[in-house]
């Protein structure tokens, strides 16, 4: 099967961290995001992967090739300007093999567990156009409230609702037929959740939703960002593209960390990190080359590349700019 994988968006949420790499890439657990992703479709069996990109588009295949070493075989598609999540999935269509099976499309910013290869077989034995992976959230103003009935068919999908109707949300990851995909109007912007889902609800299409609570994270947001590395370097969840090592933690073989130093709790240090004496580095994310004073204490934050922490300065749920020199 193929899958087009959503990786476009400008991260805004992430800035500064996406003001020089694009979220997808942004790194976790050791590897740029949407490695996870990509692992977890080769391991469910998926050969042909199309990246529908737009901001900074040049870093993925500069990155990823042709896919070889992720036993994938990666396509890039590039919108000169963004196309919304709809424009994208019809663009990046052109690049799909030929044939009538369904296609998976995925956002690009989803860490999640969740049995893929069943949400296909429901595809299949519903007869549905379009299949959603569901998950259930506590508050869901900041996605698409997706209702069912008793028998899992979608009967609304609201994006960002203000006062949602359901607890129940959109997670990000779809089957749809390639019908769905090739009727949508080629080279403008269009919404897959605003426009394309609602009319073929209103056309009394079958929309099937798949309920799955396994482990699920848009890591949109720092604070999510963060957690998504913390939860794999902790084993909250399992990523094919991350082997455990026994600890809780994961130092780059080239990062320096003085002995009096702690680092737990998650963190992942990037290569040429250095950690000064007494210094505490927990459930942190410290991108490449960041230096860490004596006595600094980093907390839940996201430390860009090469950027200095002074000795004794004390971050908490920061975002620090790649470059940045802090006290
Ligand atoms: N190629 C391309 N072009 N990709 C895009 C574009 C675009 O114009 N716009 C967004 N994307 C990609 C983003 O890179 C991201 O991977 C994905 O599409 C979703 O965009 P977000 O900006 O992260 O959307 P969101 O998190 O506010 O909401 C979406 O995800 C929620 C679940 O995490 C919606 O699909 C919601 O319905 C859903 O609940
Ligand atoms: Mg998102």
């Amino acid at each position: 099967m193929q899958a087009i994988l959503l990786v476009g968006g400008q991260g805004t949420r992430l800035r500064p961290l996406t003001l020089t790499t694009p979220k997808p890439m942004l790194p976790v657990a050791g590897v740029p995001f949407v490695t996870h992703q990509l692992a977890r479709l080769a391991a469910a069996g998926f050969d042909h992967v199309v990246l529908a990109t737009s901001y900074r588009a040049e870093v993925f295949a500069a990155h990823f090739g042709d896919g070889a070493s992720l036993g994938l075989r990666l396509s890039y598609v590039v919108e000169t300007e963004p196309l919304g999540t709809g424009g994208a999935i019809r663009n990046a269509a052109a690049a799909l093999d030929g044939g009538d099976d369904p296609v998976v499309v995925q956002n690009g910013d989803v860490l999640s567990g969740h049995d893929l290869a069943a949400q296909v077989a429901t595809h299949e034995s519903t007869g549905a156009v379009a299949t959603l992976h569901l998950v259930t959230v506590e508050d869901a103003r900041a996605y698409g409230c997706v209702p069912t009935d008793a028998a899992g068919r979608v009967l609304a999908f609201h994006e960002k609702m203000p006062n949602p109707v359901s607890r129940q949300i959109n997670a990000g990851c779809y089957v749809l037929d390639r019908a769905v995909v090739d009727a949508i109007p080629a080279g403008t912007v269009v919404s897959v959740e605003r426009e394309t889902f609602p009319a073929l609800l209103a056309g009394g299409a079958p929309v099937v939703g798949v309920v799955d609570d396994s482990y699920w994270l848009d890591v949109g947001t720092p604070a999510a960002y963060v957690q998504a590395g913390v939860d794999i370097v902790t084993g909250v969840v399992a990523s094919p593209a991350y082997r455990p090592n026994g600890t809780d933690v994961l130092v780059d073989p080239t990062a320096t960390v003085d002995p009096s130093a702690s680092v737990v709790g998650g963190t992942a240090l990037g290569p040429g990190v250095e950690v000064g004496a007494g210094a505490v580095v927990a459930a942190s994310v410290v991108q490449h080359g960041v230096r860490i004073g004596a006595g600094a204490v980093v907390t839940r934050s996201a430390i860009g590349a090469g950027a200095v922490v002074g000795p004794g300065c004390v971050l908490a749920d920061a975002v620090v700019a790649d470059g940045a020199s802090l006290g």
